[in-house]
């Protein structure tokens, strides 16, 4: 069943009813460019087949009830929550992201309650967002509820940027991650076929053609299973360090540092930061380079650059863990044409650009030296573009219309 039916089926049981609609939003894989989006550069992430849907009816009063249902099958229920005493950090756990997507909301004077129900298959903790599809989701089903629409041009409807921007806001100040915005705009604006080419600092993005297939190639994820959180120090340790370079070297964000101005700039940071800068302006001109040879339709060749990412992201940031260099070496050792962590680091998934032909021999390889090592067993699937955050079923009347 897909996620939108399942989030629908799971609504009627918990609430003896059909939901008034249903909206999805994709978790993403970033195909390059971490790290790059608190600093004002590029980004070019792709969203992935696996959804989370928020099935939802509006409620007369100003209530948010949540229940999602997990993989175990088992249905958790947060609420009945006042959306007018929310306050941030009052809320632990999963039921953080709707209640902060609701807190964002209310301020935007969307302050209606309403009844949802969340359901879908975004692997969790596996850096591939699925607390962005989340909180994606549940901005497009409460906004949905009020009429609004955003795949609509009617006078008044925030942009997809808008609500990804509020969607960042919930996640920085009622959550307490201080993420950038490459997720929730991947999963917002992303579309099939295409990756996402953004620039942080314009806001404008290109939809980027990638067929992976007309290139006999695919992308391999592999989620290592391991820990991470954004929440914890070691995100927000790199951030600040970068927000502080920034600041010695009288930018107003990295982005402003060049290849060009780099090795000056070096001269004059602290030594601590100076492996902080050098990723951050060499990954934008990753991304660039990735960006020109897509372009040209050269998709196969772009597996270096992908490779040199992770040395930096392993050498530079220092954010890359033991799993993690197993997954991308093993890929690489079986014939990968490229490999690299993706995500925030710490933990969570690695990407593999593999030719179609040895898909299965590179997953067994992976396999086998996790095996070896002692770590837990790899969680692998190939993945292709596709859609954005949308609505899925019914409307805006919160009747009974799935
Ligand atoms: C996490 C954050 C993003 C971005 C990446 C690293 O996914 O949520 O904003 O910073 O890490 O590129």
């Amino acid at each position: 069943m897909s996620s939108a039916g399942e989030a629908a089926a799971a609504f009627r049981s918990v609430h003896g009813r059909a939901p008034g609609g249903v909206w999805s939003a994709p978790g993403r894989v970033n195909l390059i460019g971490e790290h790059t989006d608190y600093n004002d550069g590029f980004v070019l992430p792709f969203a992935l087949p696996h959804r989370l849907a928020a099935a939802a009816s509006r409620r007369d009063d100003q209530v948010l009830t949540v229940s999602t249902l997990g993989s175990d099958g088992k249905l958790q229920h947060s609420g009945p929550l006042e959306i007018g005493s929310l306050r941030p950090g009052g809320i632990e756990g999963w039921a953080a992201y709707p209640a902060g997507v609701a807190w964002v909301l209310r301020d935007e004077g969307f302050d209606r309650g309403a009844d949802v129900v969340i359901a879908g298959d975004v692997p969790s903790g596996a850096g591939l967002s699925s607390s962005h599809a989340l909180e994606c989701a549940v901005s497009l089903a409460l906004l949905g509820l009020a009429g609004i629409e955003l795949d609509g041009n009617a006078p008044g409807t925030p942009s997809l940027q808008e609500v990804a921007r509020w969607v960042q806001r919930s996640e920085n100040d009622f959550v307490g991650a201080p993420t950038g915005l490459l997720d929730q705009t991947a999963s917002l604006c992303c579309t099939e076929s295409n990756v996402l080419f953004l620039d942080v600092r314009s806001g404008v993005y290109e939809h980027v053609p990638f067929d992976a297939a007309a290139s006999g190639v695919a992308v391999l994820i592999i989620d290592t299973r391991t820990k991470h959180s954004h929440a914890d120090g070691g995100y927000g340790e790199r951030r600040r360090g970068t927000e502080r370079a920034a600041e010695l070297l009288d930018v107003k964000a990295l982005r402003d540092v060049t290849l060009e101005t780099l090795a000056d700039a070096l001269t004059r940071l602290p030594a601590d930061l100076g492996p902080l800068v050098r990723h951050v302006v060499t990954e934008n001109q990753r991304v660039l380079e990735v960006v020109e040879l897509l372009r040209a339709g050269r998709l196969a060749e772009i597996g270096p650059l992908l490779y040199a990412s992770h040395e930096s992201m392993r050498d530079d940031y220092r954010i890359s863990t033991a799993e993690l260099d197993l997954a991308v070496e093993s890929a690489l050792t079986a014939g990968a044409l490229g490999a690299r962590m993706t995500g925030g680091g710490f933990g969570g998934s690695a990407i593999a650009l593999v030719r179609e032909s040895e898909v299965d021999s590179v997953s067994t390889t992976v396999d086998t030296a996790f095996e070896k090592a002692g770590y837990r067993r790899p969680r692998m699937f190939t993945a292709v573009p596709s859609r954005g955050a949308g609505k899925d079923a019914g409307g805006n009347t919160g009747g009974d219309t799935v």
